[in-house]
């Protein structure tokens, strides 16, 4: 695996792998990789000749009071688990060559509305900063697909929206979420729970699951069961930001004609915000 981190010269090795007529497939990523990022690079493997990832921490993301600091910063088992996952190539770009102007002066990428509601409602900014960012990779990579997980099912659906509306010839594919045996997301950010803290978490998943046990029996009283899964969260002794059901493509309240929902939720443990979802076919 090569690893560079210069725009410039990663340009040049995609230059000839362009040329040999190889398909490119890309993962972005923050690091600290765990399971759920190698399934990412697994099915980029499988769609690709060639497989990029990247590891950058992009401040623009991350509002002032979180956690850009702390953020799990693990260079070294990082580039061991993509060699393993046979990734060709690593971007390992520094803030200076991904802001040059300085990241207040970088130009922005805005998907309204998707950004607005959820994570977005109470992230403000957070949103912008990841379109921004992914639109920038994908101007430097120009990959033939980009694998995202649909863990983070929001921000999937923003940057599908923002490919299409910019018309980026970039295929994007979502990726299942990978979970512990007791149904826990996988996340970088679970490595700040305490074990006390590891041992509720699940409850997360656990709501969700009753929710969608509930959509499936024919239930559509979408804030009462809203409620129900805000209810056990608080109970656990999390704090919600949100429990919604919402249509999957639009990220509304469903209307009567929604078939494809997704239940959201995200809610904080101690100093740790999980989020997780959950999709659901009406019949
Ligand atoms: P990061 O949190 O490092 O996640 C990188 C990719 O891994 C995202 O597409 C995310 O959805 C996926 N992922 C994380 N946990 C997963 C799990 N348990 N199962 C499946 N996929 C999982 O998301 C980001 O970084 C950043 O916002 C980024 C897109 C790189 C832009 O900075």
């Amino acid at each position: 695996m090569l690893t560079v981190a210069r725009i410039a010269e990663l340009r040049a090795v995609l230059q000839g792998w362009r040329r040999e007529g190889a398909r490119i497939a890309f993962v972005p990523t923050m690091g600290n990789l765990h399971a759920g990022h190698m399934s990412l690079l697994a099915a980029a493997r499988f769609r690709a000749e060639r497989v990029v990832a990247s590891v950058f921490v992009n401040p623009l993301q991350f509002g002032p009071n979180e956690d850009f600091d702390r953020y799990p910063r693990t260079p070294v088992e990082d580039a061991q688990l993509l060699q393993e996952a046979r990734c060709d190539l690593l971007f390992l770009p520094t803030v200076d060559e991904m802001y040059p102007e300085g990241r207040d002066q970088a130009t922005r990428v805005l998907v309204r509305e998707l950004s607005e509601t959820l994570c977005g409602a109470v992230r403000p900014g957070h949103f912008e900063g990841v379109a921004t960012v992914v639109a920038k990779l994908f101007g430097i990579v120009q990959p033939d697909v980009a694998v995202f997980g649909e863990k983070d099912f929001q921000q999937f659906t923003i940057i599908q929206r923002m490919t299409q509306d910019l018309s980026i010839p970039v295929e994007v594919v979502g990726a299942a979420t990978v979970r512990a045996t007791d149904g826990l997301a996988l996340s970088s950010r679970n490595r700040y729970l305490s074990s006390e803290e590891r041992a509720v978490a699940p409850v997360v998943h656990a709501a969700l699951a009753e929710a969608v046990r509930r959509i499936d029996t024919g239930d559509d009283n979408w804030s009462a069961i809203e409620h129900a899964g805000h209810t056990t969260l608080t109970d656990a002794g999390l704090r919600p930001d949100y429990f919604a059901v919402r249509d999957a493509h639009t990220l509304a309240t469903p209307s009567a004609q929604s078939r494809d929902l997704v239940v959201l939720a995200a809610a904080r443990m101690g100093r740790t915000r999980l989020i997780d979802n959950l999709r659901v076919t009406r019949r």
